[in-house]
């Protein structure tokens, strides 16, 4: 699937907001962010709706409840964690590449959140991307860093509980980007990133950077860790699970036989098994090519991986068909691989590169696997969790970009200015008073609308659904709408620069250096 997304991909960020086809999802990290339809993003992607973990989560974010953050994956984890208050993480990244703006305000909100429920939070400062990837020189990264560090801090960031770093001086980061680089190569970046032979090597080092600052939450002890971002960081986030995987010592599967199966072949072993009882010679001891034969003869013909399962069996032919854990030895030395097997108890076969256990189930063997795998010094990865957030329209309509300054508002934006960009902001309005009076607002197309629910409503649920049903309803009118919009906004940045002073003794005192020795 990588490999094919990533043929229609132009080096060249595209600039218009889904008018380029609006049937093409194309997750580019360094390109285009804007998403034209999000349904793609879960057939195509396999990107999970949020909606469905919902009533797992805890007292869940405002932006979670209103659909905001639309999407996950494997963030079950993460809300287990939460709810029994067993340790997890949140991290996110930043490029300094200009102002932080209420688009970011989303991800410095979920990193907070995250970290109030008790997570380890951590937010980095991805200057080694911006740097090699977008070309800013390390003057304007300090200077764009510390405001969104500013920012950060005055939303509401610990950080004497968390953690702030940027890329180039976190020394365990850059180790552990050299280790993950081991487990990459080109032609997989190539696949995924639409890298080729013009790629700097300076840009496919920040892709190895982004993987070790996923993990870098593990690095002290696994746990479960979200990466807050937005859907185009998702080729990113994919590469940082198979890498975690990778780095494993070990891999636990389930086997019928001496040989490996997929899932859909597992699925028909198992089924081959239950059935035992009708075909074997021996009732407790079915040969594999017994239930070969058994499964070609009861089964759909056509049936997913049962051709390849059948010529399995039967090449297996007179061994035992029984199920089994196995623990196959990736990554294991020597030594770490004698632990594994001198910590198994009950029967067990152990092979040259593989143990086959039969009275441990696969949690427990998981359990034991990464067990060992830590007191043997490996790193033990949990494949790390994510949620995605919708990008915000711009508020010229479009999408919200750094680089049009009308389009979005700044953090940093004269509260008056912020005023003025709501009040000339185009609507989901009608033509005229009366046919809005008559078919009410499309709030659901409407930039003014996000504007509060994403940040104005803040956490007053009522207030959000009021302005969407007056809308919708024909009872709100587009300028008096605009007008409340624009004074909220007016009064949020106002307060939110206020908080920025209060804390720039606290940023400081803060970690992370606010000022690079580099050049260029
Ligand atoms: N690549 C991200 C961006 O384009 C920044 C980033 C670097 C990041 N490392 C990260 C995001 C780790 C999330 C997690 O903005
Ligand atoms: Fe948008 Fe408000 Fe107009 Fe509805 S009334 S379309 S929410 S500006």
């Amino acid at each position: 699937m990588t490999g094919d997304d990533a043929s229609e991909r132009s080096e060249e960020p595209q600039t218009d907001g889904g008018a380029t086809g609006a049937d093409e999802v194309a997750l580019d990290p360094w390109g285009s962010s804007s998403v034209s339809d999000y349904r793609k993003l879960f057939e195509e992607f396999g990107i999970e709706e949020f909606d469905e973990i919902l009533p797992e989560v805890p007292d869940p974010h405002y932006l979670m409840r209103r659909g905001v953050i639309f999407g996950h994956r494997d963030y079950r984890p993460v809300a287990e964690a939460m709810r029994d208050g067993e340790p997890f993480a949140a991290l996110s990244g930043f490029m300094p590449t200009g102002d932080p703006h209420i688009g970011h305000k989303l991800v410095f909100d979920e990193i907070i959140w995250h970290q109030q429920q008790g997570g380890d939070a951590y937010a980095l400062i991805a200057d080694l991307e911006a740097h090699s990837a977008r070309g800013l020189s390390w003057d304007e990264i300090d200077e764009h860093s510390r405001n969104y560090l500013l920012s950060l801090l005055a939303l509401g960031f610990d950080p004497e509980e968390g953690e702030l770093y940027r890329q180039s001086t976190n020394r365990a980061v850059q180790d552990l980007a050299f280790e993950l680089g081991i487990e990459a190569n080109f032609s997989e970046l190539g696949a995924i990133y639409g890298f080729d032979g013009e790629t700097d090597v300076s840009h496919m080092q920040s892709v190895v950077t982004q993987m070790a600052d996923i993990l870098y939450p593990q690095l002290e002890e696994p746990k479960p860790t979200v990466i807050p971002v937005g859907p185009d960081q998702d080729p990113h986030v994919r590469l940082a699970r198979d890498l975690a995987s990778r780095m494993r010592a070990f891999g636990v599967t389930t086997a019928y036989a001496s040989f490996e199966a997929t899932d859909a072949e597992l699925a028909h072993l198992s089924a081959a098994y239950e059935a035992r009882g009708e075909y074997a010679e021996e009732a407790e001891t079915p040969r594999c090519e017994e239930a070969a034969a058994w499964l070609a003869g009861a089964r759909e013909p056509d049936a997913p991986a049962l051709e390849s399962v059948v010529d399995k069996l039967e090449n297996a032919g007179m061994e035992p068909l029984r199920p089994r854990t196995r623990f196959l030895n990736r990554r294991a030395g020597a030594d770490a691989f004698e632990g594994l097997i001198e910590a198994i108890d009950g029967e067990k076969r152990v092979f040259e590169e593989h143990v086959d256990v039969f009275d441990l189930e696969r949690e427990e063997a998981r359990e034991l696997a990464r067990e060992i795998e830590l007191e043997y010094g490996g790193y033990g990865f949990l494949p790390p969790s994510s949620i995605y957030h919708r990008f915000m329209t711009g508020l010229t309509g479009g999408k919200m970009s750094s680089s049009i300054p009308a389009s979005h508002i700044s953090l940093i934006d004269d509260p008056e200015e912020g005023y003025e960009k709501v009040k000339s902001a185009t609507t989901g309005g009608r033509e005229t008073a009366e046919l809005q009076r008559e078919l009410g607002g499309r709030a659901d197309e409407c930039p003014v609308y996000e504007l509060y629910a994403y940040l104005l409503a803040g956490d007053d649920d009522e207030f959000a659904k009021l302005v969407y049903d007056e809308c919708v309803g024909g009872e709100r009118l587009c300028g008096d709408c605009k007008e409340q919009a624009a004074e909220l906004m007016r009064e949020f940045l106002a307060e939110h620069q206020e908080k920025r002073e209060e804390v720039e003794e606290l940023l400081e005192a803060a970690e992370i250096e606010l000022e690079s020795p580099r050049r260029g």
